[in-house]
């Protein structure tokens, strides 16, 4: 539906080109872009930091959703700011003090958003929901592009929705409900029913390759 946001993952784009890549999913129907950043350290993989972010940023008007996967986090908030990111998202276990990193994304002028892996409980959002503006539920283990979503993930999904919504109802604060990991078509409308409202994708939106290939697979997603 138009309340969704369709959120392509660049880590399965042609890197070679990724400024035609982003204003092709974008031209395609993308909401935002998804930017997965990876360390070597806190997940087993490595991509790319502030510089590319800086790179895309003047080739789209849409929000870019930078989503960390490195530990530390707070040094690198700033520069991902100045990058031009709109949303910045972190796992719970990467910050020694998650209060703290949610209050630095907000000073930095940055929409803030807290990951979880799929075995970490929601608890954490306990005492600092007011500071968040996404929920990002990882439904892969972070790492890699074209795993298969973690079906447990889908009670997780609705635990969040309430979690959400009552606080939404008490104090009028919006926040989004992202899932990221073994999205697509077939699957999209159950994690929507399920109360999610934000989707990244990344192998079945860039794994078409062509420009109608993201304009056909995205539209698929919207309607399903
Ligand atoms: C995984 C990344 C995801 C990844 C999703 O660690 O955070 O954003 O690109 O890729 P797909 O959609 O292929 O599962
Ligand atoms: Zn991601």
């Amino acid at each position: 539906s138009s309340q969704c946001r369709i959120a392509p993952s660049i880590l399965s784009a042609d890197f070679a080109r990724l400024g035609e890549e982003v204003r092709n999913v974008v031209e395609a129907g993308a909401d935002w872009i998804h930017f997965d950043v990876m360390d070597n350290h806190y997940v087993p993989n490595l991509t790319v930091g502030p510089l590319v972010c800086e790179a895309i940023r003047p080739h789209v008007q849409v929000p870019i959703d930078v989503h960390l996967m490195v530990e530390p986090v707070d040094s690198i908030i700033p520069m991902f700011a100045k990058a031009g990111a709109d949303y910045i998202t972190f796992h719970c276990e990467a910050s020694r003090h998650i209060d703290r990193t949610l209050s630095l994304i907000h000073d930095c002028g940055c929409k803030a958003g807290l990951v979880f892996n799929p075995s970490t409980p929601l608890n954490y959002l306990e005492y600092v929901l007011d500071k968040v503006d996404l929920i990002l539920l990882m439904s892969v283990n972070p790492g890699f592009g074209g795993q298969s979503f973690i079906p447990s993930v889908m009670n997780k999904i609705v635990a969040a929705r309430n979690i959400i919504d009552r606080h939404t109802q008490a104090t009028g604060h919006q926040v989004f409900l992202e899932i990221d990991g073994g999205v697509k078509v077939e699957n999209i409308g159950a994690l929507a029913a399920a109360g999610a409202d934000t989707f990244v994708a990344g192998s079945a939106i860039f794994g078409k390759k062509t420009p109608s290939g993201y304009k056909e697979v995205i539209a698929q997603m919207r309607e399903a």
